[in-house]
């Protein structure tokens, strides 16, 4: 029997196409002898739609055609599965549009890789790939996953967190705040964005407060964090779960300009170089496979990459990246990206592991969290509601739930 895969994909997030792309990859990938694959477009007003059109790269061009082609649905469970219910239910005709063993979230950004998308489905019940709710909303928040990595001891850059009222109330006392505990030159990021979005290097005060000005037009909290000078990146995928990991690959992306941006990371090369093949997405930017690096740096980096991934509770496979001042070699954890963009799949060519085996992978990941988690107990009965009242139709408030 062939495991129905549901790659959920899009959604209310700024990385949106990104997603769309990295998507549609996997879809191609997956191995359809073991695989049935459905995939499941989230809108950018969080409506699902599903539909064979959906698995085609060039419909995306024209969304609102898509749409009319596709098939508006509701996720709902019966019988331990995730059936995608026609939505309005059809007159005639199948009600189930498609049913799901396993969700395969592929969504980057803010509303969906954050958790809300595994706390959904989490609440559903339905076995799901990748890291679980709190690896998710840790992993997307810049400030709490190097508290995390701090605390493992792990290399991270000094920084400082403030609100965008903070911000807005006082940039000046914000701004010298961070002149005193961190020094110039300073980055400054929103919290909880990706893709270089919202992101600027301050070298004086003046361009700090611009900086700090444009990244809450973006978030509703900012991280301001010592800059890296001479800074070259490097960065390494982690596939596992707690009880066990394993390292991919060393990359080295290229950056166009001072700030590793969007334009570079998916734009410059989507239309397709001689190398990059015609294809897009993050496995397109200049890089350099296997990075030029010391065998001993690499293993320092794969290591470092290892314990980050279990310092958040991670699973399934993440991508950690790190920032390396160029001359003196010195390496911070810069972040996790708990979804990836293409999942990574091309740092584990290398080491012979073909994307589609990846997938499997996740896969097997997923449903061995969900056997674990199907063995823990969930209900405890204690017998509460059987002789529950409120004692009267007035008596609600003389009784209150202790918990
Ligand atoms: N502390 C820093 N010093 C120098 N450059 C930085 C620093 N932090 C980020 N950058 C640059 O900005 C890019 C995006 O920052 P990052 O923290 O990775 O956020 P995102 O989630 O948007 O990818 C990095 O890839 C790097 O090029
Ligand atoms: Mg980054």
């Amino acid at each position: 029997m062939k495991i129905n895969i549901g790659v959920f994909f899009g959604g209310r997030s700024v990385e949106h196409e990104v997603s769309v792309i990295s998507a549609l990859q996997a879809i191609r990938a997956f191995d359809r002898e073991k695989y049935d694959v459905t995939p499941i477009y989230i809108t950018r007003e969080g409506r699902f739609y599903t539909g064979e059109a959906l698995g085609h790269i060039e419909e995306f061009r024209d969304i609102p055609a898509l749409l009319k082609k596709s098939q508006e649905v509701l996720p709902a469970m019966e019988n331990g599965r995730l059936k995608l219910v026609r939505q309005p239910a059809p007159r005639f005709g199948k009600a189930v549009a498609a049913e799901i063993d396993v969700a395969f979230p592929i969504v980057h950004g803010t509303n969906v890789e954050d958790g809300a998308l595994q706390g959904f489905l989490r609440t559903l019940g339905v076995p799901f790939a990748g890291c679980d709710v709190f690896a998710s909303a840790v992993g997307m928040d810049k400030f709490a996953m190097k508290a995390l990595f701090r605390e493992r001891g792990l290399p991270v850059l000094p920084c400082l967190r403030f609100t965008a009222r903070e911000v807005f109330d006082g940039p000046e006392a914000v701004a010298d705040r961070i002149m005193e505990k961190i020094g110039l030159p300073v980055v400054v990021k929103p919290v909880n964005l990706g893709s270089s979005v919202g992101i600027r290097l301050a070298r004086d005060r003046e361009a700090l407060l611009d900086a700090l000005d444009y990244a809450v037009s973006f978030a509703a909290a900012v991280i301001a964090e010592k800059a890296v000078e001479n800074l070259r990146e490097l960065n390494c995928a982690v596939l596992g779960d707690a009880d066990g990991v394993e390292a991919s690959e060393v990359e080295e992306p290229i950056a166009g300009d001072e700030i590793l941006s969007y334009e570079d990371k998916y734009v410059s090369n989507a239309k397709g170089g001689a190398k990059s093949g015609g294809k897009s997405g993050m496995q397109s930017l200049k890089r350099l496979l296997p990075a030029p690096i010391s065998p001993e740096l690499r293993e320092k980096v794969r290591h470092c990459a290892c314990e980050a991934f279990l310092a958040l509770d991670c699973a399934g496979v993440s991508r950690i990246d790190f920032l390396m001042d160029g001359k003196t070699g010195e390496t911070w954890v810069n972040e996790i990206n708990t979804i990836p963009g293409s999942l990574s799949f091309y740092l584990w060519e290398p080491l012979g592991k073909p994307y589609a085996r990846l997938l499997d992978e996740l896969v097997e990941l997923a449903l061995k969290r969900s056997r674990s988690a199907a063995e823990m107990n969930y209900t405890i009965d204690t017998g509460i509601l059987k002789n529950a009242s409120f004692g009267g139709a007035k008596g609600a408030k003389s009784s209150s739930a202790k918990r």
